[in-house]
């Protein structure tokens, strides 16, 4: 198979762990006979001091003529000073829209090596955890109108959250499908006690479920889902949910697995096209300094090859080599907590190792 990636290294972290993530490619390039050729595209910081814009017109042309999009991260200090419009998360926003990004897929998974770092009780995790979010990405109140006005008692804001039907139905559909592949639970997390954007939600889901009998269904509200997360994690299997809450629930699904540095994520389009990032951030306290773990990169390239190239078992050596250079005691800093028994490697040495076990 013969594929172009557009490349956008991005801020802080992004772009070691992507040369990172690359090496991994080229290595399942060489070992399973496909030829990946990269084109690199600017977009967040680095793109607001090169071209004056969070994401310029050449990056979105770069992204739309290739098969697939690797990123690093995006946003720094340097930026944070900038108007809201003209943020480097602006250029992230930008991608999402201008690609039709509207699933982005958040597995959260309990390394068996990594028990130790997960922060709840030991009993509540027993046995591993692995769940995935699936949040919509295209829509919601991250899109919707907003606006300031001036009234009689002061100033004030809003921003509206406006679903259609035909969004919610076809996150669902890629939420069912997931769940189909794997232990066949969706969990939908919404707020329909209070909002009618909410019971649109329900009721389309409710619908949709029709066609995948198979699958257990269930609806839960946001607060008692954020609840449940730390409780009782075990149940989850896939959540679906819209922009807002999965960008939240997101986050304390990735944190009890212990290990941000560990997870990747995929943005799908309709088709095959898909954006992959690690889910963190660009940790500018540690850019350059080759302390940063490039696992959750690398196993980003794992989920380009399934999703994107639909090719299982390259996805699968990718996997098991993170795993194996795992079991054999090798950490970034970010999961070392002083163990003797553990060797402490750098974000080169990991990406080396985990390249030569594919
Ligand atoms: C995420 C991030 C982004 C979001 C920010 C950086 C705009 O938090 O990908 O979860 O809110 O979607
Ligand atoms: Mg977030």
């Amino acid at each position: 198979m013969k594929a172009q990636i557009a490349v956008i290294p991005g801020d802080g972290i992004g772009p070691e762990v992507v040369e990172q993530a690359l090496l991994a490619l080229d290595k399942v390039g060489e070992r399973f006979g496909h030829e990946f050729t990269y084109k690199t595209a600017l977009a967040g910081g680095c793109a607001i001091d090169a071209a004056g814009t969070p994401l310029p017109q050449e990056t979105l042309e770069i992204c739309k003529a290739s098969d697939a999009v690797l990123l690093g991260a995006i946003g720094g200090w340097k930026w944070d000073s900038l108007p809201g419009d003209q943020r480097p998360e602006r250029g992230l926003l930008g991608l999402r829209a201008g690609l039709a990004l509207f699933a982005n897929l958040r597995p959260a998974v309990l390394f068996e090596e990594l028990a130790d770092a997960c922060p709840l009780r030991p009993e509540l995790v027993a046995g591993g955890l692995d769940l995935v979010v699936v949040r919509e990405l295209t829509g919601g109140i991250y899109f919707g109108e907003r606006g300031r006005k001036d009234t009689p008692t002061g100033r004030a804001a809003f921003d509206v959250e406006l679903y259609s039907e035909g969004e919610v139905r076809r996150i669902a559909e890629v939420a069912f499908s997931l769940a189909m592949k794997r232990r066949k639970r969706l969990t939908s997390v919404d707020k329909a006690n209070v909002l009618e954007s909410s019971r649109l939600w329900r009721e389309v889901v409710t619908d949709v479920a029709k066609g995948y009998p198979e699958v257990a269904l269930s609806h839960l509200y946001v607060d008692n889902a954020a609840m449940q997360l730390v409780s009782s994690p075990k149940q989850f299997d896939v959540i679906v949910t819209n922009n807002m809450f999965g960008d939240i629930l997101s986050d304390e699904a990735s944190i009890i697995t212990g290990s941000i540095g560990m997870l990747p994520s995929a943005s799908l389009a309709q088709g095959n096209f898909g954006l992959y990032e690690p889910v963190h951030g660009s940790a500018p306290d540690i850019a350059g300094q080759d302390k940063a773990n490039p696992m959750a990169a690398i196993l980003s390239i794992a989920m380009m090859l399934r999703y994107t190239f639909g090719l299982g078992s390259e996805a699968d050596a990718v996997e098991a080599a993170v795993q194996s250079v795992l079991r054999k005691g090798f950490r970034t800093g970010d999961i070392h907590r002083g163990e003797a028994s553990l060797t402490l490697v750098g974000t080169r040495e990991a990406g080396q190792l985990i390249a030569g076990e594919i």
